[in-house]
């Protein structure tokens, strides 16, 4: 039996705590974000559509990027009970330096067409937090700036080797100058990968306005007062005669470099040198044996070879095999920080964000790239907490096995294929999270497609 009183004003008033409405549009907007897709969204609002797909897409039916999220989805982690981790020390050293996070941004092209505040904005966000900031050689913003905008933290360059081979030794030079202490030579790029939406759309370096960008441009009024009323989006490292970015890279791009030119380059840069998108055990035996400081399991967010190697998945083989003190790094995929913590239990030394970055970029410049930050530092956190770590150096392969998701293949009775095994094959059933988060059909499209038959599943060491 309830027994019913009349509610007492003071208890009333005691449930009525109205917050003050926050008035700066920027941060009411990033404080809503709580995940990375969060800001994905907010990013896919307020930026043109061949500028967001330019950022969110990959290459051909971007399976490479699908499938590194969902290596990362399928990550299994395994807490320790009863071991204290009230605080946990997240801070590394990485090559030659400190690092308050086990994370720094990735160099990415372009990066004012997202948002005019571009490099300047990630590497004053990076500064801040005490964090890498990579410029890419296609950077917007001139090394000289980047270093302006961070001027005591640590900035790497990215290098392009080019068919010009003069601008890429001068521009390793004027980075080594202005106080870039890595170089990270990125070997992925022999031409470009097929960036279908960027074909689909029209899209173009410098952007050309259409019927079509006028219409898309209608409610995104901010992104285009800032791209009109600032200095003019180019390469601030190259000059180009314009078209689309695959036509730009192959332009610029020279197919037949080797391991001569690694060779070169380390007599130009003083510097530590890391070679960014190794995608096989074997490449990356030999890069460590020839002296190299490190090197970056990536393939380049999906966007050059798709069906590529996930990086991720290859970490455990190339650190049995490199020796783990030997540096190994790892991109494409992130977008948590329990990817990252997953990273560092199977031995990468450090990993590093792309679209991560760029979507808190767009989502709100300065303070989105702070907001990234901030989300991916509290998610590493935690999970290194729920874990029962309380230091990375504490984080080991025990600590995460991969779920192998299977199911029965159609058509094929179990006794077909002997031994009375079932014959599988792997499937995604888990949440596609971006699509979920922000109704998004184009996401959702781009992962493998659920299967409606019942499946059993197995988790296997990685
Ligand atoms: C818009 C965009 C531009 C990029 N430009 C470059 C580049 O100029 N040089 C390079 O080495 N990698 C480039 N990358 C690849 C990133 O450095 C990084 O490897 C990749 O973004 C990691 O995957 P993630 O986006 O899933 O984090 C670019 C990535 C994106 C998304």
């Amino acid at each position: 039996m309830v027994t019913r009183q009349l509610p007492k004003p003071a208890e009333l008033l005691e449930l009525m705590q109205f917050k003050k409405p926050e008035l700066n549009g920027r941060k009411r907007r990033l404080d809503a974000a709580l995940t990375i897709y969060d800001l994905r969204s907010i990013a896919k609002r307020r930026t043109p559509k061949a500028a967001f797909d330019y950022t969110d897409g990959a290459a051909e039916g971007e399976l490479s990027l699908a499938r590194a999220r969902q290596a990362f989805e399928d990550v299994e982690f395994h807490p320790s009970i009863l071991r204290p981790a009230e605080r946990v020390d997240m801070s590394t050293e990485i090559l030659g330096g400190p690092s308050a996070l086990p994370f720094g941004i990735a160099p990415t092209g372009f990066t004012r067409l997202m948002q005019t505040e571009g490099e300047s904005a990630g590497a004053a966000a990076a500064g801040a937090a005490g964090i890498p900031f990579t410029l890419s050689t296609l950077g917007t913003t001139s090394i000289e700036d980047v270093r302006k905008a961070n001027p005591n933290g640590r900035n790497w360059f990215q290098l392009y080797v080019m068919r010009d081979r003069e601008v890429s030794y001068a521009l390793t030079r004027r980075a080594a100058e202005a106080g870039f202490d890595t170089l990270q030579f990125t070997v992925d790029t022999p031409v470009a990968g097929a960036r279908l939406r960027d074909k689909r759309n029209g899209f173009s370096i410098p952007p050309q306005l259409t019927l079509g960008t006028i219409i898309n441009a209608i409610p995104r009024p901010w992104w285009w007062y800032d791209f009109l009323t600032t200095p003019k989006l180019e390469f601030a490292s190259l000059s180009t005669t314009g078209g689309t970015v695959g036509e730009l890279l192959n332009a610029a791009m020279d197919p037949t470099i080797s391991y001569d030119d690694l060779d070169v380059i380390r007599e130009i840069w003083p510097g530590k040198i890391v070679v960014k998108g190794v995608q096989n055990v074997e490449d990356s035996k030999r890069l460590i044996d020839a002296g190299v400081d490190g090197i970056i399991l990536s393939n380049h967010g999906g966007r050059q070879l798709d069906r590529a190697p996930i990086p991720f998945r290859l970490l455990p083989e190339v650190v049995r095999e490199v020796g783990k003190d030997a540096t190994v790094m790892v991109d494409t995929g992130i977008m948590n920080g329990a990817d990252i913590v997953a990273s560092i239990a199977l031995g990468a030394k450090f990993t590093l964000i792309g679209r991560a970055y760029l979507y808190g970029l767009m989502a709100g410049g300065r303070e989105g790239v702070d907001r990234t930050i901030a989300i991916l530092r509290t998610e590493i956190e935690r999970t290194m907490q729920l874990l029962g770590v309380a230091s990375l150096a504490e984080l080991e392969p025990k600590h995460v096995t991969q779920l192998t998701r299977l199911m029965p293949l159609a058509g094929a009775p179990a006794d077909a294929v002997g031994g009375g095994a079932p014959r599988v094959r792997a499937v995604s059933d888990s949440p596609v999270r971006g699509a979920k988060a922000s109704g998004d059909a184009e996401a959702a499209a781009s992962r493998p497609a659920k299967p409606a038959a019942p499946r059993a599943k197995a988790s296997a060491k990685s």
